[in-house]
């Protein structure tokens, strides 16, 4: 999770935005073929950890899990799709769907870690010691 799935999230997401300040409001995005494809590369991580999270030892049969996997797997590919089609709306867009599917999951199966941006920070920490088997 926090090795694979939350950096590569944390990119993507990162990626498109409005930041506002003193200076006035300033739209982030991707400026060159280099920045496009490193957004890339994170939506195609994002859709193979759906793979990683499907395999046997983590998804137990159970149903809930492989749907929410396999939705991974659906919206990191339209994430991956926006990235190629370098348009800024969809990668916002996709990116918060992203987010549902990180939260959907989690509500059932990690509730301390809801939403997952909130422990961005303790996530480092909380690796150490994390239960063995998750991406
Ligand atoms: C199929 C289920 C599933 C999906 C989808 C999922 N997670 Fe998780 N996540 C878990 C479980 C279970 C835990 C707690 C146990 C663990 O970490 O092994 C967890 C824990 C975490 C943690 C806490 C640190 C840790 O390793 O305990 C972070 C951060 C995290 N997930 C980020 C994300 C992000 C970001 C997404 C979406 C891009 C996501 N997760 C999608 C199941 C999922």
């Amino acid at each position: 999770m926090v090795s694979v799935i939350e950096p590569a999230a944390e990119v993507y997401w990162d990626a498109v935005g409005v930041i506002m300040d003193l200076e006035g409001t300033h739209e982030i995005e991707p400026r060159s073929d280099e920045e496009w494809e490193a957004v890339e590369n994170a939506a195609w991580v994002l859709a193979e950890s759906g793979n990683l999270l499907l395999m046997e030892d983590r998804a137990q049969g159970r149903e809930h899990w492989i749907a929410m996997s396999r939705a991974m797997i659906e919206v990191g590919r339209r994430a991956v799709d926006a990235a190629v089609a370098k348009d800024p709306q969809a990668v916002f867009d996709v990116g918060a769907e992203v987010y549902f599917v990180c939260v959907g999951c989690h509500a059932a199966y990690a509730a301390e870690t809801i939403r997952p941006s909130d422990v961005a920070d303790s996530a480092a920490e909380a690796n150490a010691n994390r239960p063995p088997g998750h991406p």
